[in-house]
């Protein structure tokens, strides 16, 4: 959601910004822009549509070098995306140049309180900003200018701000949405998140909030609001490059859900110690301690977390209960004595997740994150931190992230269980199940040709394999834009199965013994109501006929190996659709917006 890349320095700033807006294109969004100074004349331009990264590579000219620019991929938050819209933004005289992630709850009254009788070209937030600027420029110094109007701003925000007047400067400040400076000897980058940074710097600073950056070839000052110098960290930039691309697959999604055998043999070599499982010792016993867990999370990350649910009941005894994070942000229920709050986000920098995250240290309760990125923003701020080794996620429907946060949790509640299972030898398992229906995707590509021939679909379970179902239909919509609903089976006869009709596609996911008849029998009746029925089940209950059999692993596991299927049914349900898959409409992988 929304990528910023700012660069000052000896290099071309053109070809920084636009790889690293390409680099930063996983994260979704619908227009793109860039600021550049033509060195040779002093002057300025901007290049900005809406469409992809690719689009602006063609309406901007390449014919100069340029030291200094600012460039953004937007998703559309205040007004509809289109070239007006699109970022960088000017300042009313044209003095300021900006690009803004994040969204201003207050920019309608600073309009007309700081504002009033100025014209304004877009809908955006994002210009009230760049014209504030402005305003109080003709009063004090830019620096100040910029620190005044970061106290005027409610929101969240993270910019990178050109004067025009001072060719020499790049500035930049944050409050809420990611930002960091990548840092080189021969120039620095300013960029939401460090994906954009590889290849160029080894070294990047995270800002904090409220924090203002006054940048000056390769030295930079981090102010806080009232211009106090504040301390900030220098980290080292650890992704591996060839991590980050295709290599010979053809899209992002296909390359990671095929990476999921070793994103778990890799979580095993992290996590394991032989037999024993190796946790820092202050999160098995914050989990300890606890009478109650909150996993607080959204969409797949949340999925994973019903997962964790039954593992921390069913494994570990603890009672545990999911919530979405936009809703528990602003309604928090009755707590436990001892509660424990755990964040389970892929990208860590999850808008809705940092607002509780935000009220739950402010109320002094613990907090850990279960994250892929342990550079991000809700690693940073929670008490304690456990990384998910998925390696870098591309594409933005999550796979082989879901499947990484369910074996972490499995193994916080196996290190707290009774251990009667070998958690070692079912991740192994289940690492080569994975392979075999990996081997088997061409079939699943013809039954999906076959069945999935409607606009709409349904995923029917019971128990943790309703969870699973929850999942599988969120991926199918997302990338194919059939709309899906993943359902309790017992559930549907009580109002839905009124939507099925001749051919509507049921998928059953079945691998929990106890339920398996009962799950057939809510098969038989949307059968009988004419639906194209699919069963995913595992060896121990399969039936004759049943399309996809899995091998039979532990069945609190089972969700990682039964979500692998549906997987390849999203992803070929999107390619026969002819989507783009890796970046479907209107999503985006970082959703740094409340
Ligand atoms: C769907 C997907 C999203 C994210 C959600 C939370 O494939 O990826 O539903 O799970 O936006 O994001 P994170 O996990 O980064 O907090």
């Amino acid at each position: 959601m929304c990528g910023i890349v700012g660069y000052i320095g000896n290099e071309d700033a053109r070809e920084i910004i636009i790889k690293g807006l390409k680099r930063l294109e996983y994260r979704g969004y619908d227009s793109a822009g860039i600021a550049l100074l033509k060195g040779e004349d002093s002057t300025f331009h901007i290049y900005k549509d809406k469409g992809r990264v690719s689009r602006l590579q063609e309406i901007t000219d390449f014919s100069y070098k340029s030291c200094l620019g600012i460039g953004h991929t937007r998703w559309a938050t205040h007004g509809v995306p289109n070239q007006v819209n699109s970022h960088p933004h000017q300042s009313e005289k044209s003095r300021f140049f900006i690009v803004h992630n994040g969204v201003i709850d207050n920019y309608k009254e600073l309009k007309s309180e700081e504002l009033n009788g100025n014209n304004f070209t877009s809908d955006t937030d994002t210009e009230v900003i760049a014209h504030i600027i402005e305003k109080y420029s003709n009063e004090m110094k830019v620096d100040e200018a910029i620190r005044k109007t970061m106290s005027l701003l409610e929101g969240s925000y993270a910019l990178a701000i050109i004067d025009t007047q001072n060719q020499n400067k790049l500035y930049a400040c944050k409050n809420k949405s990611p930002l960091l400076l990548g840092l080189s000897d021969k120039g620095i980058i300013i960029a939401s998140d460090v994906m954009a940074l590889v290849g160029y710097s080894t070294k990047y600073v995270p800002l904090k909030d409220k924090t203002f950056v006054e940048i000056t070839g390769i030295n930079y000052k981090t102010l806080d609001i009232i211009g106090k110098e504040v301390e900030h960290e220098v980290k080292v930039i650890d992704i591996d490059y060839f991590n980050v691309e295709k290599g010979e697959y053809s899209h992002f999604m296909l390359k990671e859900i095929s990476e999921q055998p070793s994103v778990i043999r890799t979580i095993i070599s992290k996590y394991f110690d032989g037999e024993e499982v190796i946790l820092n010792g202050d999160v098995s016993k914050a989990i300890k301690d606890s009478d109650r867990l909150y996993i607080i999370a959204a969409g797949t990350s949340m999925n994973a977390g019903y997962i964790g649910k039954e593992l921390f009941e069913k494994m570990a005894l603890i009672p545990t209960e999911v919530h979405i994070a936009s809703e528990i942000a602003y309604n928090m229920p009755i707590l436990s004595k001892k509660p424990l709050f755990i964040f389970i986000s892929q990208s860590g920098e999850t808008a809705d997740l940092r607002a509780v995250l935000v009220n739950v240290r402010a109320n002094g309760y613990r907090s850990l994150t279960i994250t892929n990125v342990k550079t991000s923003t809700l690693a940073r701020e929670a008490d304690l931190f456990v990384e998910i080794h998925a390696g870098p996620e591309i594409a933005v429907a999550s796979t082989k992230a879901y499947t990484a946060q369910i074996c972490i949790l499995a193994i916080l509640a196996y290190g707290l269980s009774d251990k009667h299972i070998n958690l070692r030898k079912e991740f192994s398992k289940l690492a080569i199940s994975i392979e075999n229906i990996i081997d088997k995707r061409e079939y699943i590509e013809t039954l999906v040709k076959d069945n999935l021939t409607k606009r709409n679909c349904f995923y029917i379970g019971r128990g943790i394999d309703y969870y699973a179902c929850l999942e599988s239909s969120l991926k199918l919509k997302e990338i194919s834009y059939i709309q899906t609903e993943g359902f309790a089976a017992g559930e549907l006869k009580h109002g839905t199965i009124a939507l099925i009709e001749k051919d509507t596609p049921v998928i059953a996911i079945i691998s929990q013994r106890k339920i398996n008849k009962n799950t057939r029998s809510n098969l038989n009746e949307v059968k009988s109501r004419g639906a194209r029925t699919l069963v995913i089940s595992t060896w121990g209950v399969h039936e004759h006929g049943d399309q996809i059999v899995l091998d039979d692993v532990y069945e609190l596991l089972s969700p990682i190996l039964t979500i692998i299927p549906t997987q390849f049914i999203a992803y070929y349900a999107a390619l026969q659709r002819n989507y783009d898959i890796d970046k479907p409409r209107n999503l985006a992988k970082s959703v740094t917006v409340e």
